[in-house]
């Protein structure tokens, strides 16, 4: 029997002082939720589901209501989620309707044959599944509007046809995860994203896509990611990462190497958790500040931790 272990991150980004507070307090409330599914013997799927609900449901971070905005003042949402015994995963991108993307992940991830749906068929899919679908206004609210509307007076729209980076690498990324591990020693991750500042609609970033944003291989590791997503896609660095452990390297050595390689290949900028199949842990960012939680028998942590 494993020691079951929960750690969860709730963006890499240069988060101003400010915005602490709220961010400590979404993170411990992700973390009881998570933690009280493994100390009950759920699952680590159920565990990563849990903690990732709280943090959607939490407006201080870039994942369900209170997402940053598309470029046309909407929120389209991506999330992942990854079983690591027998690598059935659920992803879903461009959401506009679902309160809780990470729990239409689980669906996709327990009810198809398919992995990855998108857009009005990802929401046909949960609707036939039960789901209730919300009003796109309902997951807007008025923070983001004003940020989003600063941003475009600012000028920043004017740089996506160049190839530039829309947002300041460092400005926008508080995409949530969490990464688990159960009693049964099985492995899960899980990450929920509304994207980047001004994106495109119907653009995709790291987040949903299997091994760039969340990977999990109960023969590997487990692997959540925050940042920018483009890099880190074009990298595959959530596989990168979990491939790292596989050969020999423990999280923590994975977890830095791994933004390492995101800077020195392609100047990225982001945060990583890595967690073992025995339960040990990795963190790694090159942000200004990465907020993150560990929850263990017998030890509860919450940080913000700064470069
Ligand atoms: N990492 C979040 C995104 O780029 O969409």
């Amino acid at each position: 029997m494993r020691k079951p272990t929960l750690l969860i991150h709730g963006g890499a980004w240069a988060m101003p002082d400010a915005d602490i507070a709220a961010h400590e307090n979404g993170i411990s409330n992700a973390l009881d939720a998570g933690w009280a599914v493994l100390e009950r013997g759920g699952s680590a799927v159920d565990a990563v589901q849990a903690a990732i609900t709280v943090m959607e449901d939490d407006e201080a971070f870039d994942a369900g209501r209170g997402s940053y905005l598309t470029r046309d003042g909407r929120v389209q949402l991506d999330a992942l989620m990854m079983d690591g015994k027998s690598l059935n995963a659920g992803g879903v991108g461009c959401v506009e309707r679902i309160k809780n993307p990470i729990q239409l992940a689980r669906l996709v991830l327990d009810e198809s044959p398919h992995v990855y749906f998108v857009g009005t068929g990802a929401e046909r899919f949960a609707m036939q599944h039960g789901m209730r679908p919300c009003d796109n206004m309902d997951l807007v609210i008025p923070r983001e509007q004003k940020r989003l509307y600063d941003a475009q007076a600012a000028g920043l729209g004017d740089t996506t046809f160049t190839g530039a980076p829309m947002a300041g690498p460092l400005d926008s990324h508080d995409t949530v995860g969490a990464t688990a591990l159960d009693a049964d020693g099985n492995l899960a991750s899980g990450t929920s994203t509304g994207g980047t500042l001004d994106k495109l609609p119907g653009r995709v970033g790291d987040s949903s896509l299997i091994g760039c944003g969340c990977y999990a291989d109960n023969e590997s590791a487990a692997t959540s990611l925050t940042g920018w997503g483009e890099p880190i896609m074009k990298l595959v660095l959530g596989k990168w990462a979990v491939d790292r452990v596989a050969a020999g390297a423990t999280p923590q050595q994975a977890a830095e190497a791994a933004i390492a390689h995101l800077h020195k290949r392609l100047g990225g900028h982001g945060g990583i958790i890595v967690m073992g199949p025995d339960g040990s842990l990795g963190l790694a960012h090159n942000t200004p500040r990465m907020a993150w939680g560990i929850a263990s028998e017998g030890r509860r942590e919450i940080g913000i931790t700064r470069n």
